[in-house]
């Protein structure tokens, strides 16, 4: 047995992949061959998925939108079935019970699009539950950022809403091997099927120190209310031994670049909260470098994920369940370059318990 240990893994290179690639020095993300800044400038969320899914190793070809509205249609479907799935007071686990209920077929490309499609459905149907509202139903006529913003706030959205959406769906799209796609990878090891795969991935990004910082993010900004008390609510937090969310990263070690995409879909939409945020970023950015001079501590996605999506119209216990609607697509392709190129994952522990006492000569 190797003496190699690493508690948090970090470090260790797990497999190789097609799907994406993080340069935490740099602060570069390439996914499936470009640049993040380039996908989300590009715009689709479809064609986004497409691409990631192919790198993973299935083509959907030139159709994934008509095939994920068919799949939402599916999805809507299914909600009187769905148990009390979305009574859930927290919106990451109404999204695991949901899923939970698809049908696994037993063949990945069928039922990634199954998942992939139903998320949107799911989540928006749980928010106007939560708040007391009739689900509304998709429309196969709108892409999957505009009728998943339709379908939770009850009306069609404007262009540039949707746009930003879109562009926060496709820079979250996949993120190399972070705790969630570890998580459906390993399930996807043991052979087990693509829905298992993500249930598990959304069980990992439930934490706050994964995907659940983005509602954390709003509620500082709330708390802090303008730039010029920042500091001092930073390091009230800090004295009392709380992390500043959106800030810090395991992998970067500059400024995550998903930041300044989502800062600029932010920009068309006139949200109040953007100079906040900004004035927030930089006196948390100070603080932390005088702190740990040794330890780069920059925005990461999270930061202008609470902005964006806050400004898009969306509440932020949906905050979390979103960054999954984006993520699933990501989460489906590493299950298919998993089944392609992995094999079981099975790492060791060591053992640190009592052991029995030794068989003693008379009995042995
Ligand atoms: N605020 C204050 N201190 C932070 C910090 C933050 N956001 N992030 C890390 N640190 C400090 C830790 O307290 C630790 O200090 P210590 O060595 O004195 O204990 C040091 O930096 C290293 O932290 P560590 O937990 O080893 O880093 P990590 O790689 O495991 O953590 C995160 C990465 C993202 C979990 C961490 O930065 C964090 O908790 N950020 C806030 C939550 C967040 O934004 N999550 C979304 C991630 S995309």
């Amino acid at each position: 047995m190797s003496d190699v240990k690493s508690s948090g893994l970090d470090g260790i290179v797990f497999a190789d992949t097609a799907i994406s690639d993080v340069d935490g020095e740099r602060g570069r993300l390439v996914i499936a061959g470009s640049d993040v800044e380039q996908l989300a400038a590009e715009g689709g969320f479809e064609s986004a998925a497409t691409r990631v899914l192919a790198a993973g190793g299935w083509d959907p070809g030139p159709d994934l939108r008509t095939a994920l509205a068919t799949a939402r249609a599916q999805a809507w479907e299914m909600l009187p079935r769905l148990g009390d799935a979305l009574q859930a007071t927290d919106g990451m686990d109404a999204l695991r019970a949901a899923l939970a209920h698809l049908r696994s077929t037993g063949d990945d490309a069928a039922d990634a699009v199954a998942a992939i499609g139903a998320a949107p459905v799911f989540v928006a149907a749980w928010s106007r539950k939560r708040s007391g509202a009739a689900p509304v139903a998709p429309d196969a006529k709108l892409d999957h950022a505009a009728d998943y913003l339709r379908m939770t706030i009850g009306k069609p959205p404007t262009l540039d809403a949707s746009r930003a959406l879109d562009a926060y769906l496709v820079t979250v799209i996949d993120h190399g091997m972070n705790a969630s796609t570890f998580a459906a990878r390993v399930v996807t090891s043991t052979a087990s099927d693509l829905i298992s795969a993500v249930v598990a991935a959304v069980g990992a990004l439930k934490g706050p120190l994964h995907g659940g910082a983005p509602g954390p993010v709003l509620d500082m900004l709330d708390a802090i209310g303008e730039p010029s008390r920042a500091e001092q609510w930073l390091l009230g937090e800090l004295a009392a031994g709380r992390r500043i969310m959106g800030m810090g990263h395991r992998i970067y070690r500059v400024r995550d670049p998903r930041a300044a995409v989502l800062e600029t879909a932010v920009k068309s939409l006139a949200s109040e909260r953007l100079a906040l945020a900004r004035g927030v970023e930089a006196a948390a950015a100070k603080i932390l470098a005088e702190r740990r001079p040794d330890r780069p501590l920059a925005a990461n996605v999270e930061f202008y994920t609470a902005v964006l999506l806050d400004a898009v119209g969306l509440p932020r216990e949906q905050f979390s369940s979103t960054f999954a609607v984006g993520r699933i697509a990501g989460w489906s392709a590493h299950v298919l370059e998993q089944r392609r190129t992995g094999r079981l994952v099975r790492p060791q522990s060591k053992y640190v318990g009592p052991m029995p006492a030794a068989p003693s000569p008379t009995t042995a």
